[in-house]
């Protein structure tokens, strides 16, 4: 990152003799005075990004979840960090409670709205049905942010304790925003297999929502956006697995094709939105980070990056992907009265990429994580904190 401000330093500097000033003060700006110096954190997503919202309403994934970094079950869907702790981690704020856990949260950086299985559009089943999504959908999770935003100033006036666990009045507009979901609105239409023509015909209804959220968050002060684009379902097991895919219909990583071009067409369409939503709500920053190519490179370039296995599940219960939708990751069986885990870790997570069939490892999330900080992947290309910037 160093290295690469700097060269744009020189390169610049050059242009400018050539040019003018104007283009000095332009270098200028990848300088460290324009970090943001964000306050708090708001997310909005899904399990890529839920740090306990699903486990306080339904229950914690137990061990193995967790083992690698926190050593216990922390009501993330891997085991151990996310993306959005990584985030957390880079902007010197405390890793984010989920909104909906009363124990021990302190949301004076920033609450955690996301949970396992949210969609943007609310869904017509329950959790507990095959193919049954999380009841806080996005407009959920926004309906928790604006009272959140309310009752939070009310008790603050109050002092004491409350003052040092709820966020400021105007550390709302100098948040980072950061988004994460859309994955689980294309997988609730395979699970009612629904052909792909027909998942793509509703992806512009799910946008619609989207943009719906974005612009209220703005409207209640918003104003720094940090938006993920879906990554490449078609590498996961759970996916790969729900229906029959044909030979042919595999790629060289051995991605199933037609579920990838699915997530590219949503991601195509969420960019044309945030395109729109810039033009709408003047006074924003919104950033698109394109997370699918990174986590396509890392899939289909494994080795290269010091991964021993790009597709296989390393918490699960035989098959081909080590994954099994009715016998999940930390599964136990009953033998003579006795429970006994057959759905185990793998030795070193540290060198697989998916964690659970479903979501990716830890450190495959750092990996991730490193190559989008810089602003590399994002458009416009600005880095994680100076993302309050609508341009450098
Ligand atoms: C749920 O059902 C309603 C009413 O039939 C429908 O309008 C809506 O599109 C459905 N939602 C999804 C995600 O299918
Ligand atoms: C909550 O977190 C803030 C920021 O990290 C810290 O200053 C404050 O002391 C914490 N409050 C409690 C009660 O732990
Ligand atoms: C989808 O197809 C599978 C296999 O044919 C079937 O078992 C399942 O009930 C179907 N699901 C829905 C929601 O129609």
């Amino acid at each position: 990152m160093r290295v690469m401000i700097s060269t744009l330093w020189i390169l610049l500097l050059y242009c400018s003799i050539i040019t003018n000033y104007s283009v000095v003060a332009v270098a200028v700006a990848g300088d460290d005075s324009k970090k943001c110096e964000f306050p708090a954190i708001y997310n909005f997503g899904d399990s890529n990004s839920d740090t306990g919202g699903l486990s306080a309403a339904f229950g914690q994934p137990g061990y193995p979840y967790g083992e690698s970094f926190f050593h216990h079950a922390a009501g993330r869907y891997c085991d151990g960090r996310l993306l959005l702790d990584f985030i957390a981690e880079n902007l010197d704020l405390p890793y984010l409670n989920a909104f909906l856990d009363a124990v021990g949260s302190n949301f004076s950086h920033g609450a955690n709205f996301a949970t396992a299985g949210s969609t943007i559009r609310p869904q017509n089943t329950t959790l507990h049905q095959v193919g049954g999504f999380s009841p806080f959908s996005l407009n959920v999770q926004f309906y928790q942010f604006n009272d959140f935003h309310r009752r939070t100033q009310i008790f603050r006036k109050k002092g004491g304790i409350y003052k040092t666990l709820l966020p400021k009045a105007e550390d709302f507009s100098r948040a980072l925003y950061t988004f994460d979901i859309g994955q689980n609105d294309l997988a609730s239409g395979y699970f009612q297999n629904m052909s792909i023509d027909q998942v793509k015909a509703y992806v512009p209804d799910v946008l619609d929502q989207f943009k719906y959220v974005v612009k209220n968050i703005y409207e209640n002060g918003g104003r720094s956006f940090w938006i993920h684009n879906t990554g490449p379902v078609g590498c996961l097991p759970y996916i790969i697995e729900l229906h029959k895919v044909k030979p042919d219909e595999f790629d060289k990583a051995g991605c199933a094709i037609p579920y990838n071009e699915v997530a590219k067409f949503f991601n195509h369409e969420l960019k044309s939105a945030v395109v729109q939503l810039r033009k709408e709500l003047h006074l924003a920053a919104i950033t698109y980070v394109d997370v699918y190519s990174v986590k396509y490179s890392l899939i289909s370039q494994a080795k290269k990056h010091g991964f021993k296995e790009h597709l296989r599940a390393c918490c699960g219960h035989g098959g081909k992907y080590n994954y099994n939708k009715k016998i999940g990751c930390g599964g136990k069986v009953k033998i003579d009265g006795k429970e006994i885990l057959i759905a185990k870790p793998c030795k070193d997570p540290s060198v697989v990429v998916n964690w659970d069939g479903v979501h990716l490892t830890q450190a495959a999330n750092k990996w991730v994580f490193d190559q989008i900080v810089d602003g590399s992947f994002s458009d416009p290309p600005i880095p994680l904190n100076m993302a309050c910037h609508k341009h450098l």
